[in-house]
């Protein structure tokens, strides 16, 4: 399922007056050349929009620099967009934060940014012993992507074997395989056994007097190739290459995947997106026959100890952005806390700070797109609607969610 989104219309619910209480009016905030197919609006809320949308257009207009006048609608996040085109663009509080969530966004910044080291220490002790960053902020650069690079990417990595043995491995699962220091999220039973000695993530760096698990290479690839009309391109892949601290290479059959940090803005949004409106978006085996074959992934929610929806992630393998922020933590920066404590139960960091870190991702601004009248970036607009919107969808909803804005 992607959930990596073309632009994310949000539509803001509100109690519907002079209806039951639980009846949602649907209005919609940005002004869509498209209309959702479950969105009938009324006439009163058609114009309801239509104000918005002239209102929007002349707001945009009048804020606007004229360096900055081809940004207008559509908006990418509804009414968590900001128009913003500087270095800082993805490190803004969404717009329509109520003054408690622009506080908890503010002191959650800072939990974000904070770089640990290793206790004692008067600042931000806990850091490892085992990490792969010193700090969220330290991979998400500036809430955007990070590099293919130490400090920063994330090698997940797990141990191919037959299907017997995964039963037995799946079976014991976080429990008798020793990995240091994360016991994982998976699924009890999911298809993908940690590495004996290593678990489900390489943490490629440790503290004074820890050996990392694994040594990490990397080469580039380049292939050439030539498009459709002649024009010739060049990709590059990277190659990676594992071995432990020692020289010696990982086993055979250790499957792995490099993964760079994503950006980190407008996941709130998602997170306030139903689980039915994405199940519904589900055609594993291909009904439609266009190609494309949509699977959920299901994974395991260790606050309400129960299978869920994976949505964050590049696999989609955590279900909400408390348990991701959790596990990044533990597993990125080995500071232990009330989701995954150490094996005697102790805590580098207590709720209140982990707690932040979500709320932070929670609230962050989505900018608006740019260039939309010019015509390249139009006709990549076609072409990602013909070709790339059966995954990356084009429209989904917000629902219920903590921070009331959404
Ligand atoms: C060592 C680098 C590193 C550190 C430190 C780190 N992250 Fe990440 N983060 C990543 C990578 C890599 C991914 C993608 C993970 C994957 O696919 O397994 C990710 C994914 C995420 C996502 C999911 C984004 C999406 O679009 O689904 C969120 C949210 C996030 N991190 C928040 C945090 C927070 C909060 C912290 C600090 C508590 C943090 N990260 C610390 C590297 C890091
Ligand atoms: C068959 C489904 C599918 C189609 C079609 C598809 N994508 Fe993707 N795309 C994905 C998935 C899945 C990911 C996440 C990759 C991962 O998890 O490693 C992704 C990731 C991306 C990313 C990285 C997003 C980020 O946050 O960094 C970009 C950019 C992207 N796709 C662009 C495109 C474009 C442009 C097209 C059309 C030419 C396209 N995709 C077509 C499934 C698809």
């Amino acid at each position: 399922m992607v959930r990596q989104l073309a632009r994310i219309r949000q539509l803001t619910r509100r109690n519907h007056r002079g209806r039951s209480p639980h009846r949602k009016m649907i209005q919609q905030l940005t002004l869509s050349l498209i209309p959702h197919p479950s969105f009938s609006p009324s006439s009163r809320h058609l114009i309801l929009g239509l104000v918005a949308a002239i209102a929007g257009i002349l707001l945009s207009t009048l804020l606007s620099s004229p360096a900055q006048s081809q940004i207008s609608l559509p908006l990418a996040g509804g009414e968590t967009t900001i128009q913003n085109r500087t270095s800082r663009a993805y490190e803004q509080p969404a717009p329509n934060l109520d003054e408690y969530w622009s506080d908890r966004h503010a002191v959650g910044d800072r939990a974000f940014e904070a770089a640990f080291v290793t206790a004692p220490a008067n600042v931000n002790p806990g850091l490892g012993p085992l990490f792969n960053g010193t700090s969220c902020a330290g991979c998400h650069i500036k809430n955007g992507r990070g590099m293919p690079e130490k400090g920063q990417r994330v090698v997940r990595v797990s141990q191919l074997v037959s299907e017997t043995s995964t039963e037995a491995i799946a079976a014991t699962h976080g429990s008798s395989v020793p990995t240091s220091p994360a016991l994982e999220t998976e699924v009890p039973g999911a298809n993908t056994p940690p590495v004996a000695g290593i678990g489900l993530q390489v943490q490629e760096q440790g503290v004074y007097g820890y050996a990392p698990e694994a040594v990490v290479q990397v080469t580039w690839q380049e292939r050439q190739g030539t498009y459709g009309d002649g024009t010739s391109y060049s990709l590059r892949s990277p190659q990676l290459q594992l071995s432990l601290p020692d020289g010696t290479p990982l086993s055979e059959g250790v499957v792995f995947s490099n993964r760079i940090p994503q950006s980190v803005f407008g996941v709130g949004l998602l997170e306030a997106v139903p689980e039915s409106e994405i199940l519904q978006l589900a055609d594993p085996e291909d009904g439609d026959r266009n190609g494309v074959s949509g699977r959920p992934n299901r994974v395991w929610d260790i606050v309400q100890q129960t299978e869920a929806l994976g949505r964050f992630g590049w696999k989609a393998n955590t279900p909400t952005l408390l348990q991701q922020s959790a596990s990044a933590y533990f597993n990125d920066m080995g500071v232990t806390n009330p989701l995954f404590p150490d094996a005697d139960g102790n805590e580098d960091i207590n709720r209140e700070i982990l707690e932040a870190a979500a709320a932070y991702v929670q609230t962050i601004a989505v900018p608006a797109r740019t260039l939309l009248d010019d015509p390249q970036v139009q006709q990549g607009e076609r072409l990602f609607a013909a070709n790339c919107a059966v995954c990356h969808v084009a429209e989904l909803h917000t629902g219920e969610h903590e921070v009331p804005a959404w």
